[in-house]
């Protein structure tokens, strides 16, 4: 039995894509179960290829089935382009898609923006990608989903409720009926062929999007996303019983980032900011905003590790610290005269804590080259105070940090075991 999920323990653009696709390699499934396309999965192959993932699963690009399940909003734009990229370097393999899995249309991404603009200075900062206003016309109950778009009858019946509710004009019949050859050729029970899959002993992996902190329950509300990014998830959106997940891999990026509004207790306004943006490429893959920098913070990653039950850690952009003289930490928090440890991510709290800071001795900077023999080599070659790093991190955590992640190229990695 053999259920892998992959999930971010910070606030999104944790590398999940890259770790996706390397455990993805001897995978025969990979699936996307929550979220859209405000998602921005790269992998980069060892030849330099970028490749980016907005709504399929980053581990197709290693040849798995992918597979979209019924927790997730499916921007049919998104879909085709990458099915289509899938193909053009000759590794799709036929999508699979939940007949219950919600669709995105051009109206959610107009009330995306306008809710955005009504909430003035208070607003979220979201991908605009539709993704609130698709999520809340399925809690409406008013969704159109694939199999709706399948049958005639349904679609007009469901586009009529549409209608009279957000007052859509424009020909939306039009864009779905012009989007739907992908959505026939995949739709399934995508629950019942998962299930089997893993009854019959195969390797499906299953790729979160965004990250702990931006989940709608757990994150910091409401500046988070509009759906379950943490371990829970997978169940409810693929219909698989947790029972069947094997592991658990959480990702940490070795600092943190956040794209959007809201609370960053240990961002960083200064030039040592502006440095770990600049070199860690610090841009949002889907939209292109900047993404705001700040030290790894503890109390709220052992908050994530804690409710993800995460197994082990893939540690990522640790090459982004190489050159700095001091790496700090944050350990834990002070807010009003006590000590926080572990910090459930509730803007109230946040907005209180003082981060404490350990300082660590950092390492030299290395050539992209230099880290590739690196990876060649295995975990002794690393940088003695990365090594050093790394267990500090692994101490304050309490898990395992088995992959490390010391560039973009799916190759640069080192496996400890
Ligand atoms: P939405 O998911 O587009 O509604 O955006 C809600 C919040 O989640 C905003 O702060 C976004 O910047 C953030 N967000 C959504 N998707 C991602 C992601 O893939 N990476 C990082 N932040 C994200």
């Amino acid at each position: 039995m053999s259920g892998i999920v992959v999930l971010g323990l910070q606030w999104g653009d944790e590398g999940k894509g890259k770790v996706s696709y390397i455990l993805s390699r001897d995978a025969d499934y990979v699936v996307r179960f929550q979220g859209g396309a405000n998602a921005g999965h790269t992998v980069v192959l060892d030849d330099g290829r970028e490749l980016r993932f907005n709504m399929l699963p980053a581990g197709s690009a290693a040849g798995a089935v992918p597979c979209i399940a019924s927790g997730t909003v499916v921007d049919l734009d998104e879909l085709e382009e990458e099915v289509n990229l899938l193909r053009s370097i000759g590794v799709y393999r036929n999508l699979l898609i939940s007949k219950c899995a919600n669709i995105v249309l051009p109206i959610h991404k107009s009330l995306d923006r306008a809710l955005e603009e009504a909430r003035g200075k208070r607003s979220v900062g979201t991908t605009g990608r539709g993704i609130g206003p698709a999520y809340s016309d399925k809690a409406l109950r008013i969704g159109l989903r694939v199999e709706d778009v399948l049958d005639p009858e349904a679609l007009s019946s469901r586009l009529e409720v549409l209608r009279s509710i957000h007052k859509v004009y424009g020909d939306v019949e039009g864009y779905i009926l012009q989007k739907s050859s992908i959505l026939r050729e995949s739709v399934c029970d995508l629950e019942l062929i998962l299930n089997d899959v893993i009854d019959g002993g195969g390797k499906i992996v299953f790729e979160g999007a965004q990250g702990t902190l931006l989940d709608i329950d757990h994150g910091t509300y409401p500046y988070v996303t509009s759906s379950n990014t943490t371990i829970g998830a997978v169940s409810t959106s693929c219909g698989v019983s947790l029972r069947k997940i094997s592991e658990i891999v959480g990702v940490m990026k070795a600092y943190t980032t956040r794209v959007g509004e809201g609370v960053f207790p240990t961002e960083l306004k200064d030039q040592i900011g502006e440095r770990l943006r600049e070199v860690g490429g610090e841009y949002g893959t889907t939209t292109g905003r900047p993404r705001r920098v700040g030290w790894l913070d503890i109390p709220l990653l052992r908050y994530a590790v804690k409710i993800n039950d995460v197994d082990w850690i893939a540690l990522t952009k640790i090459d982004v610290l190489s050159g700095l003289d001091k790496i700090k930490i944050c350990v834990e928090y002070e807010v009003e005269g006590s000590r926080i440890v572990l910090a459930p991510p509730r803007v109230s709290l946040l907005e209180k804590a003082k981060p404490v800071l350990i300082e660590v001795d950092g390492w030299t900077k290395l050539s992209r080259d230099e880290w590739r023999k690196i990876s060649e080599k295995g975990v002794d070659a690393l940088p003695e105070n990365a090594i050093r790093y790394i267990e500090i991190v692994e101490e304050l955590l309490g898990k395992p940090i088995k992959l490390i992640s010391c560039g973009a190229e799916a190759g640069l990695v080192v496996w400890r075991t």
